[in-house]
């Protein structure tokens, strides 16, 4: 089992960038937890992080063929991109979408999740745990579908 975990703009910020919503991890721990959350559970993972929409879009479109699921920060992006929706839906590989805060209890500009829309489930408000349970449901998703 092949994964594609994607973040998205100023995730490689973690650690530095506003603290009390995002955790004082930085984004090499996030990176490490995803590695070792697949090594224990028997999977090949890939991280990526890009600040630049076009690269998440190619990025989900070179999946196809190569990766099995895809778990997707895509940040900012969520709430603004329908390119990167469009991209999830053509190559229609499971996806599971991830927010470190809770972004159901932030401003209205953040209640709408374009890529949500493209994904089995959404994790949100968990910090870097809400990967790891991601990552876990992806596993046991791909297992029954
Ligand atoms: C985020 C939430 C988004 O609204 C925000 O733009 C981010 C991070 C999160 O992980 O909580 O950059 O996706």
């Amino acid at each position: 089992m092949n994964i594609l975990v994607i973040n998205g703009p100023n995730l490689n910020l973690l650690g530095i960038r506003e603290p009390d919503l995002y955790g004082r991890q930085d984004y090499a721990a996030l990176v490490s937890l995803v590695e070792e959350t697949c090594r224990q559970a028997g999977m090949d993972v890939e991280v990526f992080q890009s600040n630049h929409e076009g690269a998440i879009v190619d990025k989900i479109q070179e999946a196809l063929g190569k990766f099995d699921g895809i778990v997707i920060n895509p940040a900012a992006y969520t709430h603004t991109s329908v390119a990167i929706l469009d991209a999830l839906k053509a190559v229609a590989l499971p996806a599971v979408e991830v927010h470190i805060s809770d972004v159901s209890q932030r401003e209205d500009f953040r209640q709408i999740s374009y890529a949500g829309m493209a994904c089995v489930k959404t994790y949100m408000g968990l910090g870097l745990e809400g990967y790891r349970q991601a990552l876990l449901y992806l596993k046991e998703y791909l297992q029954t579908h």
